[in-house]
């Protein structure tokens, strides 16, 4: 079902070939596989070339020599020719067959392309993991759309994804959160105002015990009672979390983002104590000011704290549990932290202390999947000065925005209202998913909107371009005349979309959604090129369809890696 065959297989067997006739004796161990084919920045200087320095050793022989010998062996005119250019042997496909198997491998696959069977392995996702009583805001907007994207990718490539919502619920705020509710609040007041409310409890706490002290005290009795189990604290704290994730629910369900599992900090309540027995038991914990430490000098780390002085265990203590459930209950083969870079220094600890413990899985399958900041209009947030994004207002803004635009550009479409809502929301997810994740990005709505840029907009408006093309096509059962696809704006099309399988599985291994967002801008570039270059629909009936085939092939895979990170793809816009 996955790609029928592909070029690079095709100029791998043709170089292997060229190989053994120039140089008889060459061992076959040590023929090149289809790696060793680098893509030449430039189409002029080829679709692959072949890096001849990579022989020299075993021939005895200067690369230039090499290529040279190498391209007159070449012979498969069915499936490309070769050039020597210095060191390199330059491959340029057969562009009719190029052309051919490429749309074919498009149709066989369909949602498919460029993905894998079950290959049996497991992945653990853990992104978004949102903090209760707190509204989400910007600060939480990459985790959610990288893990949720990276989801779909290794979805796409046969692996079984869980994802964690790991909770930020538990914390001394939480009592005193309770201890303000009592005092102060009730369910109605709760209820109306939602997550606002909680937060304003809390400041009202901060603010009260200032002249008050004996609330810290009631604050640490809640949070004691949330600690054991107590029944009324369990049934308080359980409804600001409902409310907490409904309200965040609402961005999930904008955003299609699901998870499989809110297993958070609170759920390992009770699975400290094998953690903290088995790090006594292999002799790692060492005591420091009265609180316990595992100490990581030697990986000139700072001491990674598991016990305070007062016996609260602490964010460190919660993520070694939760590696070790994880571990037992999903036996992964990849467990990925989607956190912002600022817990670097946390993720080397605990991904260390794991491996003090003797889990050599910790080495090799956990990562820290790290990104940069969000600021907005050039401003950085700062929840101490109040300038905090909040992610619904973004994204209400983001169709609203959306809908002017489309309002005036076409005023005719129906139901305008869906689309910008698809194209507000994917302006955003685009956008945020573009570069290198760990680059800061700063987002400003005249570029994220624009129709014409590196956007989400652009990429989208070329789908429904595709879409309307295909919807004004005559019906013909005319064979389609793919001599109509070997100019250079077809063949660049051509190579964007065989590209892309390349793309989706640099995304896997790099665990970077940027790849698959570039490859998908690339296919969208290419063919707009394309449409202002060479009519699409004409006379002649055999060339329109080898062209509308070609289009369907565009549209198909711009909607499958926008799907892959998870953007909409409008039929009209
Ligand atoms: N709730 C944390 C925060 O907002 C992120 C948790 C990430 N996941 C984890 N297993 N530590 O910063």
């Amino acid at each position: 079902m996955a790609v029928l065959t592909d070029m690079r297989a095709e100029v791998t067997k043709v170089l292997r070939e060229a190989i053994l006739r120039a140089f008889s004796d060459f061992p076959s161990e040590g023929l090149p596989g289809p790696e060793a084919l680098e893509t030449p920045p430039d189409a002029s200087l080829g679709d692959y070339a072949f890096p001849c320095f990579r022989l020299s050793k075993a021939l005895r022989m200067g690369p230039p020599a090499i290529a040279l010998k190498l391209a007159k062996a070449v012979d498969a005119p069915e499936v490309a020719t070769a050039q020597a250019v210095g060191g390199y042997v330059n491959f340029f496909f057969n562009r009719l067959n190029f052309a051919r198997l490429t749309l074919d491998n498009i149709k066989e696959a369909g949602d498919r392309y460029g993905g894998e069977m079950d290959n049996g392995k497991t992945v653990v996702l853990d992104y978004s993991s949102i903090n209760i009583a707190k509204r989400f805001h910007i600060g939480h907007l990459s985790t959610t759309v990288i893990g949720h994207s990276l989801k779909r990718i290794y979805d796409h490539l046969g692996w079984k994804t869980i994802g964690v919502n790991h909770l930020g619920d538990w914390g001394t705020q939480f009592g005193k959160m309770i201890a303000a509710f009592k005092r102060w609040g009730d369910w109605e007041m709760v209820e109306a105002g939602g997550v606002d409310a909680l937060t304003a409890l809390y400041v009202r706490f901060h603010q009260e015990a200032e002249e008050n002290p004996a609330l810290e005290d009631e604050g640490r009795k809640w949070f004691k009672k949330i600690e054991d189990g107590d029944k009324e604290a369990m049934e308080i704290f359980q409804r600001f979390k409902d409310l907490t994730l409904k309200d965040a629910k609402r961005v999930y369900d904008i955003l299609g983002v699901t998870f499989d599992s809110y297993n958070g900090e609170a759920f390992y309540n009770d699975k400290m104590g094998r953690v903290i027995d088995e790090l006594k038991e292999k002799n790692l914990l060492s005591e420091s000011q009265g609180a316990l430490v595992v100490n990581l000098a030697e990986d000139k780390m700072p001491p990674c704290l598991i016990v305070k002085s007062d016996g609260a265990t602490l964010y460190a203590t919660r993520d070694l549990a939760a590696a070790l459930w994880r571990k037992d209950n999903y036996n992964f083969d990849k467990c990925l932290y989607v956190v912002a870079y600022q817990q670097n220094l946390h993720f080397q600890q605990v991904f260390k202390v794991l491996e003090l413990m003797g889990y050599q899985w910790a080495k090799d399958e956990m990562e820290h999947v790290a990104f940069g900041m969000v600021s907005y209009e050039g401003q950085s947030m700062s929840t101490r000065q109040g300038n905090i994004i909040y992610l619904d207002e973004l994204l209400s803004r983001a169709r609203e925005k959306a809908l002017d635009i489309i309002r005036e550009k076409s005023p005719d479409l129906e139901n305008p209202e869906d689309a910008a809502s698809q194209v507000g929301v994917g302006a955003v997810v685009f956008t945020t998913l573009l570069n290198n994740r760990i680059k800061d990005i700063d987002f400003w709505w005249d570029r994220a909107l624009n129709f014409d840029g590196d956007t989400g907009p652009y990429t989208q408006y070329t789908h429904a371009r595709c879409a309307s093309v295909l919807r004004r096509a005559k019906e013909s059962d005319a064979r389609p005349d793919d001599e109509a696809l070997t100019n250079d704006e077809a063949r660049a099309v051509l190579r964007a979309l065989a590209r892309f399988p390349e793309a989706i599985r640099a995304a896997q291994k790099g665990n970077e959604p940027s790849e698959v967002t570039r490859a998908t801008l690339d296919v969208a570039k290419a063919f707009n090129k394309y449409y202002y270059e060479q009519r699409i629909l004409d006379e002649d009936e055999g060339k329109t369809q080898a062209r509308l085939e070609l289009a369907q092939a565009v549209k198909r895979i711009i909607a499958l890696g926008l799907y892959l990170i998870g953007v909409k793809a409008p039929e009209a816009m």
